[in-house]
Protein backbone atom coordinates (compact mmCIF):
# COMPACT_ATOMS: atom_id res chain seq x y z
CA UNK A 1 0.00 0.00 0.00
CA UNK A 2 1.50 3.61 -0.77
CA UNK A 3 0.02 7.07 1.02
CA UNK A 4 1.26 10.14 -0.44
CA UNK A 5 0.67 13.42 1.71
CA UNK A 6 1.16 15.56 -1.22
CA UNK A 7 0.12 19.47 -1.73
CA UNK A 8 1.90 21.95 -3.79
CA UNK A 9 1.64 24.60 -1.74
CA UNK A 10 4.62 24.97 1.02
CA UNK A 11 4.05 24.58 5.32
CA UNK A 12 0.67 23.05 4.95
CA UNK A 13 1.41 20.11 7.17
CA UNK A 14 2.41 17.61 5.18
CA UNK A 15 5.40 16.62 6.80
CA UNK A 16 3.97 16.66 10.16
CA UNK A 17 1.17 14.36 9.23
CA UNK A 18 3.48 12.19 7.61
CA UNK A 19 5.83 11.45 10.00
CA UNK A 20 2.65 10.98 12.65
CA UNK A 21 1.38 8.61 10.82
CA UNK A 22 4.26 6.70 10.07
CA UNK A 23 5.57 6.30 13.47
CA UNK A 24 2.38 5.82 14.74
CA UNK A 25 1.39 3.06 12.19
CA UNK A 26 5.22 1.61 12.24
CA UNK A 27 4.04 -0.36 15.48
CA UNK A 28 1.72 -2.74 13.51
CA UNK A 29 2.82 -2.20 9.87
CA UNK A 30 5.75 -2.75 7.70
CA UNK A 31 6.28 1.00 7.11
CA UNK A 32 8.43 2.33 4.92
CA UNK A 33 8.87 6.40 5.05
CA UNK A 34 10.10 7.67 1.31
CA UNK A 35 11.13 11.41 1.82
CA UNK A 36 10.72 13.63 -1.54
CA UNK A 37 11.52 16.29 0.34
CA UNK A 38 14.72 18.27 -0.71
CA UNK A 39 14.86 20.03 2.69
CA UNK A 40 15.05 16.12 4.02
CA UNK A 41 12.87 17.19 6.96
CA UNK A 42 12.04 13.87 8.04
CA UNK A 43 15.15 12.63 7.48
CA UNK A 44 16.53 14.65 9.77
CA UNK A 45 13.74 14.42 12.55
CA UNK A 46 14.63 10.80 12.07
CA UNK A 47 18.39 11.13 12.99
CA UNK A 48 17.14 12.94 16.56
CA UNK A 49 15.11 9.94 16.93
CA UNK A 50 17.55 7.39 16.75
CA UNK A 51 19.11 8.91 19.95
CA UNK A 52 16.59 8.09 21.70
CA UNK A 53 16.90 4.17 22.50
CA UNK A 54 13.48 3.63 23.40
CA UNK A 55 12.08 4.80 20.19
CA UNK A 56 11.96 2.42 16.49
CA UNK A 57 13.45 4.85 14.33
CA UNK A 58 11.49 4.80 10.80
CA UNK A 59 12.67 2.78 7.74
CA UNK A 60 13.51 6.25 5.21
CA UNK A 61 13.61 5.90 1.77
CA UNK A 62 15.42 8.09 -0.92
CA UNK A 63 14.93 8.52 -4.47
CA UNK A 64 16.79 10.62 -7.15
CA UNK A 65 14.60 9.85 -10.37
CA UNK A 66 11.37 9.27 -11.03
CA UNK A 67 12.09 5.61 -12.68
CA UNK A 68 13.92 4.90 -9.20
CA UNK A 69 10.33 5.83 -7.51
CA UNK A 70 7.94 4.49 -10.44
CA UNK A 71 10.14 0.93 -9.69
CA UNK A 72 10.17 1.19 -6.09
CA UNK A 73 6.09 1.41 -5.78
CA UNK A 74 5.69 -0.85 -8.47
CA UNK A 75 7.44 -3.39 -6.08
CA UNK A 76 4.63 -2.78 -3.33
CA UNK A 77 2.77 -4.86 -1.89
CA UNK A 78 -0.05 -5.82 0.92
CA UNK A 79 2.88 -5.94 3.95
CA UNK A 80 4.66 -2.74 3.18
CA UNK A 81 3.29 0.59 4.01
CA UNK A 82 4.74 3.62 2.15
CA UNK A 83 3.98 6.60 3.27
CA UNK A 84 5.75 9.53 1.00
CA UNK A 85 5.81 12.86 1.99
CA UNK A 86 6.31 15.02 -0.75
CA UNK A 87 8.03 18.55 -1.05
CA UNK A 88 5.89 22.04 -1.17
CA UNK A 89 6.39 22.34 -4.69
CA UNK A 90 5.44 20.74 -8.24
CA UNK A 91 7.73 18.32 -9.58
CA UNK A 92 7.96 15.27 -11.94
CA UNK A 93 8.62 12.78 -8.94
CA UNK A 94 5.72 14.09 -7.01
CA UNK A 95 3.44 13.79 -9.95
CA UNK A 96 3.89 10.30 -10.25
CA UNK A 97 3.83 9.58 -6.90
CA UNK A 98 -0.38 10.64 -6.77
CA UNK A 99 -0.64 8.85 -10.17
CA UNK A 100 0.70 6.19 -8.38
CA UNK A 101 -0.55 5.94 -4.70
CA UNK A 102 -3.22 4.36 -2.59
CA UNK A 103 -4.14 7.16 -1.00
CA UNK A 104 -3.83 10.50 -1.18
CA UNK A 105 -4.06 13.22 1.45
CA UNK A 106 -3.77 16.62 1.52
CA UNK A 107 -3.73 19.03 4.16
CA UNK A 108 -5.91 22.04 3.64
CA UNK A 109 -6.07 25.15 6.93
CA UNK A 110 -9.11 27.56 6.37
CA UNK A 111 -6.38 30.69 5.65
CA UNK A 112 -7.68 32.43 2.48
CA UNK A 113 -4.35 31.64 1.11
CA UNK A 114 -4.58 28.19 1.65
CA UNK A 115 -7.99 27.50 0.19
CA UNK A 116 -6.99 29.68 -2.96
CA UNK A 117 -3.73 26.99 -3.06
CA UNK A 118 -5.98 24.15 -3.61
CA UNK A 119 -7.44 25.64 -6.72
CA UNK A 120 -3.56 25.29 -8.02
CA UNK A 121 -3.58 21.65 -7.22
CA UNK A 122 -7.21 21.03 -7.95
CA UNK A 123 -5.84 21.85 -11.84
CA UNK A 124 -2.61 19.66 -11.30
CA UNK A 125 -5.02 17.10 -10.40
CA UNK A 126 -7.06 17.59 -13.38
CA UNK A 127 -4.29 17.34 -15.75
CA UNK A 128 -3.06 14.41 -14.15
CA UNK A 129 -6.85 12.83 -14.26
CA UNK A 130 -6.32 12.90 -18.72
CA UNK A 131 -3.37 11.04 -18.22
CA UNK A 132 -4.83 7.95 -16.07
CA UNK A 133 -7.33 5.35 -16.84
CA UNK A 134 -8.44 5.74 -13.12
CA UNK A 135 -10.50 8.63 -11.24
CA UNK A 136 -7.86 10.51 -9.13
CA UNK A 137 -9.59 10.96 -4.77
CA UNK A 138 -7.78 13.49 -3.01
CA UNK A 139 -8.73 13.07 0.70
CA UNK A 140 -8.56 16.51 2.03
CA UNK A 141 -7.86 16.57 5.78
CA UNK A 142 -8.69 19.64 7.22
CA UNK A 143 -5.36 21.09 9.50
CA UNK A 144 -4.31 23.64 11.46
CA UNK A 145 -7.93 25.16 12.25
CA UNK A 146 -8.43 27.37 15.30
CA UNK A 147 -9.37 24.85 17.86
CA UNK A 148 -12.20 27.06 18.66
CA UNK A 149 -13.73 26.73 15.35
CA UNK A 150 -16.96 25.47 15.10
CA UNK A 151 -18.65 26.78 11.74
CA UNK A 152 -16.98 24.63 9.15
CA UNK A 153 -19.73 24.32 6.57
CA UNK A 154 -19.11 26.75 4.09
CA UNK A 155 -15.45 25.45 4.28
CA UNK A 156 -16.32 21.79 3.94
CA UNK A 157 -18.67 23.04 1.00
CA UNK A 158 -16.16 25.03 -1.02
CA UNK A 159 -13.47 22.16 -1.04
CA UNK A 160 -15.96 19.36 -1.90
CA UNK A 161 -17.28 21.45 -4.78
CA UNK A 162 -14.17 19.56 -6.90
CA UNK A 163 -15.15 16.54 -7.89
CA UNK A 164 -11.81 15.49 -7.49
CA UNK A 165 -12.03 16.18 -3.14
CA UNK A 166 -13.31 13.75 -0.47
CA UNK A 167 -12.85 15.40 3.27
CA UNK A 168 -11.64 12.81 6.02
CA UNK A 169 -13.74 12.95 8.74
CA UNK A 170 -10.86 13.68 10.76
CA UNK A 171 -9.73 17.29 11.78
CA UNK A 172 -6.58 18.37 13.14
CA UNK A 173 -6.58 21.65 15.16
CA UNK A 174 -3.67 23.75 15.61
CA UNK A 175 -1.50 21.96 18.27
CA UNK A 176 1.57 23.21 19.70
CA UNK A 177 2.57 19.48 20.21
CA UNK A 178 2.96 19.17 16.72
CA UNK A 179 6.40 21.37 16.90
CA UNK A 180 7.57 20.05 19.92
CA UNK A 181 6.97 16.28 19.30
CA UNK A 182 8.99 17.15 16.55
CA UNK A 183 11.91 18.19 17.66
CA UNK A 184 12.31 15.24 20.48
CA UNK A 185 11.67 13.06 17.49
CA UNK A 186 8.64 11.89 18.25
CA UNK A 187 5.00 11.77 17.61
CA UNK A 188 2.29 13.22 19.43
CA UNK A 189 1.79 10.00 21.00
CA UNK A 190 4.81 9.50 22.46
CA UNK A 191 4.86 12.78 23.46
CA UNK A 192 2.23 13.28 25.85
CA UNK A 193 -0.50 9.99 25.15
CA UNK A 194 -3.62 12.19 26.84
CA UNK A 195 -3.21 14.94 24.54
CA UNK A 196 -5.91 16.59 21.98
CA UNK A 197 -3.26 15.97 19.26
CA UNK A 198 -2.51 12.80 20.47
CA UNK A 199 -6.45 11.87 20.13
CA UNK A 200 -6.73 13.16 16.58
CA UNK A 201 -3.91 11.43 15.35
CA UNK A 202 -4.94 8.44 16.51
CA UNK A 203 -8.61 9.45 14.90
CA UNK A 204 -6.86 9.57 11.60
CA UNK A 205 -4.84 6.44 11.89
CA UNK A 206 -8.22 4.69 12.54
CA UNK A 207 -9.67 6.24 9.41
CA UNK A 208 -7.20 5.54 7.05
CA UNK A 209 -6.52 1.68 8.30
CA UNK A 210 -10.90 1.82 7.74
CA UNK A 211 -10.36 3.20 4.21
CA UNK A 212 -7.22 1.16 3.02
CA UNK A 213 -8.95 -1.68 4.96
CA UNK A 214 -5.14 -2.56 6.97
N1 LIG B 1 -2.05 20.95 13.29
C1 LIG B 1 -0.98 21.72 13.54
N2 LIG B 1 -0.88 22.41 14.68
C2 LIG B 1 0.18 23.20 14.95
N3 LIG B 1 1.22 23.37 14.10
C3 LIG B 1 1.18 22.71 12.93
C4 LIG B 1 0.10 21.85 12.58
N4 LIG B 1 0.35 21.33 11.35
C5 LIG B 1 1.54 21.83 10.96
N5 LIG B 1 2.04 22.67 11.90
C6 LIG B 1 3.30 23.43 11.86
O1 LIG B 1 3.36 24.13 10.63
C7 LIG B 1 4.70 24.17 10.16
C8 LIG B 1 4.74 23.59 8.74
O2 LIG B 1 4.41 22.20 8.81
P1 LIG B 1 5.13 21.14 7.88
O3 LIG B 1 6.60 21.34 7.84
O4 LIG B 1 4.61 19.81 8.28
O5 LIG B 1 4.50 21.58 6.47
P2 LIG B 1 4.88 21.02 5.01
O6 LIG B 1 3.63 21.07 4.21
O7 LIG B 1 5.57 19.72 5.12
O8 LIG B 1 5.90 22.13 4.50
P3 LIG B 1 6.86 22.02 3.21
O9 LIG B 1 5.97 22.19 2.03
O10 LIG B 1 7.82 23.16 3.39
O11 LIG B 1 7.50 20.66 3.24
C9 LIG B 1 5.53 23.37 11.15
O12 LIG B 1 6.14 24.27 12.04
C10 LIG B 1 4.51 22.52 11.90
O13 LIG B 1 4.90 22.23 13.23
MG1 LIG C 1 7.46 19.11 4.42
Amino acid sequence: MTIVVSHQKGGVGKSTIAWNLATNLQKKHQVELVDLDIQKTLTYANEIRKQNKQLTPLTIKNFRTPEDLKKYIQGDSKKRLSIIDVGGFDSSMNRLAIVMADMIITPVSDKSFELLGIKTFEKIISQLNELVEHDIKIKVLLNNLNPKKSKLDSLKSFITKSPHFELLDTILRHRADYDKSAGEGQNVIEYDKESKASKEIRDLTREIKTILKI
